[in-house]
């Protein structure tokens, strides 16, 4: 079903039409909003979700920025010693994919522990064998993420609960791998308001921990970002903080303020059982929102009608009034 049951409006341009508006109707509420992985999902603008891995026009770009910033600040990389095989299950996982959707740009070929990778976008023509370290530029864990646009993380199960035990997040939405690195699921979620009330987390932990190889979740998740700028992670709140709090008064609000959306993959690595957690982030103007008219008036209810707490968490407190305003149509254009 197309969100608002509206036909797709046609000539608009492809970031929009494969944007994941996560809204289904215009109250939003935390949950545990989990689908199998893969299944399109047609939108009033066109429609997403067929593929995990995704690459778009902006993929040289991302990789770009995500190579300055690790080399700005190697914590956006973890890892601790013991999740390696588990580091290779995931490249593994996500080379397959990438070359399954991409054959024209991409191809994986393994025998054994020999495997060869080619990436015609990336320039990447490379032998390596499986399990050895030496034989991928930089480390298994560094060589994955310079492949795909995704940040990921990588969550064990032991006593119980997941740990988060490695990834690179290099586009966190006001959060740091850093601080969060070596910390249960539940931990993690703690600054999150409601969600412990609600049974959101454990329900979520509990699921994750059941899920099966081979059988890919995915989620959304949403928050705002000025301008298109990816790294919004509490490392560099100084350089983004600031903004969040002049954009209200901008009157180039609704070029310059986006819809944030992450569309977060959930994975069992079969040869280890850990969580392979993929976060991609897709970025859409208010201005290009407008485009699609219900995704417009539902964004604009949503921002309306949030609760105050979630409000406080996504540091809407200055932008929300100014935000709903304008995609209501009773602001100034
Ligand atoms: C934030 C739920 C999986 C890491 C959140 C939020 C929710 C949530 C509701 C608040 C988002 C917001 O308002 O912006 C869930 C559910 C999951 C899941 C239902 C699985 C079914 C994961 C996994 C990780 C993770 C696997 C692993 C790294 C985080 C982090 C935050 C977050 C780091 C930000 C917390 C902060 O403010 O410091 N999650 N999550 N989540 N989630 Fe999850």
């Amino acid at each position: 079903m197309r969100d608002g049951g509206a036909e797709p409006t046609p000539g608009l341009p492809a970031h929009v039409r494969r944007f994941p508006f996560p809204f289904p109707h215009g109250q939003y509420m935390y949950s545990v909003n989990v689908e199998p992985a893969g299944r399109y999902r047609p939108t009033a603008a066109g429609g997403w979700g067929g593929r995990i891995v995704e690459v778009d026009n902006d993929y040289s770009q991302d990789l770009s920025v995500r190579r300055s910033i690790l080399a700005r600040d190697p914590s956006r990389a973890a890892e601790t010693p013991h999740l390696r095989p588990s580091v290779w299950g995931a490249l593994n996982i996500v080379l397959t994919e990438l070359a399954g959707t991409y054959p024209d740009s991409m191809r994986y070929e393994r025998s054994g522990t020999r495997c060869r990778w080619t990436n015609q976008l990336t320039g990447t023509g490379l032998f390596f064998t499986y399990g050895d370290d030496t034989t991928v530029p930089g480390c298994p864990l560094r060589f994955l993420s310079s492949q795909m646009q995704e940040d990921f993380a990588l969550l064990h199960h032991r006593e119980g609960a997941l740990w988060l035990d490695a990834g690179v997040v290099t586009f966190a939405s006001n959060w740091s791998l850093r601080f969060d690195v070596g910390l249960p699921f539940s931990e993690i979620h703690a600054p999150v308001p409601r969600v412990a009330d609600l049974g959101v987390i454990e329900r979520a932990e509990k699921f994750l921990i059941g899920l099966q190889p081979g059988e890919p979740y995915r989620r959304t998740n949403w928050s705002v970002s000025v301008d298109r700028r990816l790294d919004i992670s509490t490392e560099t709140y100084p350089e983004w903080g600031p903004h969040r709090a002049s954009i209200a008064e901008d009157p180039a609000l609704p070029d310059r303020l986006h819809l944030r959306v992450e569309v977060q993959h959930l994975i069992k690595v079969p040869s280890t059982g850990a969580l392979l957690f993929l976060i991609r982030t897709h970025l859409l103007s208010l201005r290009d929102m407008a485009l699609v008219p219900v995704w417009r008036a539902r964004f604009g209810e949503v921002l309306r009608g949030l609760p105050e707490d979630l409000v406080e968490y996504k540091g809407l407190a200055r932008i929300r009034g100014p935000a709903a305003d304008w995609l209501l149509g009773s602001g100034k254009d």
